[in-house]
């Protein structure tokens, strides 16, 4: 499968993409996946940075960019297609798509969120966990659907909130488990194929 990886930030997603795509022995062939663009809503980012140091094609659309909202939605949609991507992976990607970007890549597009989906959706997963006393939260990896964080859930991982936890430290060992979950579920995907049913995931 060709993956195209959308980021806004450091990127340790994708880097744990990369990482298992190349530590598996059959390579790319064998984990059944290709890294072909990463793309980002924002420039100078780490995540930008670790595709560029592999020749990974890279794209940035930044929001502000263009004249409205539906206009950004258009060119992410299509700068997103010229790498014909098989699956689109948001991993870490801060901005919600519009109709366009679902319209053409709804049912092979997946989100990783630090939550435990529907608990704590949004951009602050981590720290509303935290903030609400929760004794456990986690990681979700879903389809994307129209709303935020509310597609099918695909695969989670839960991960205990300590008393001494701060965010950084909680999303910190969210991450860590979440980049193991991410690479498995998009491994399967890619290998197997998966069926969607209403909200009910399918990996045969
Ligand atoms: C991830 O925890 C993701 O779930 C959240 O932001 C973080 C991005 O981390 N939306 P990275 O950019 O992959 O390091």
């Amino acid at each position: 499968s060709r993956l195209v990886v959308l980021v806004s930030g450091s990127g340790t997603n994708l880097q744990a993409l990369l990482d298992a795509i190349d530590a598996h022995p059959g390579g790319a062939e064998g984990f059944g996946a290709e890294v072909v663009a990463v793309g980002a809503d924002r420039e100078n980012i780490a995540g930008l940075e670790r595709a560029e140091k592999v020749g990974i094609p890279t794209f940035v659309c930044p929001v502000k960019a263009y004249g409205s909202r539906e206009e950004w939605d258009t060119a992410l949609t299509d700068a997103t297609g010229a790498h014909a991507p098989d699956l689109v992976v948001s991993a870490g990607f801060m901005k919600i798509v519009g109709k366009a970007f679902i319209d053409r890549f709804g049912g092979r597009f997946i989100n990783t969120h630090p939550a435990l989906l529907p608990a704590f959706p949004g951009a602050h997963g981590v720290r509303d966990a935290l903030a609400y006393g929760a004794k456990v939260t986690g990681c979700t990896v879903h389809f994307v659907d129209s709303g935020v964080d509310t597609g099918p859930i695909i695969a989670q991982g839960v991960v205990e909130i300590r008393d001494e936890d701060d965010e950084a430290a909680l999303h910190e060992r969210i991450k860590e488990v979440e980049r193991q979950l991410l690479v498995d579920v998009v491994g399967r995907l890619a290998r197997h194929g998966y069926r969607i049913e209403g909200r009910k995931v399918t990996i045969q």
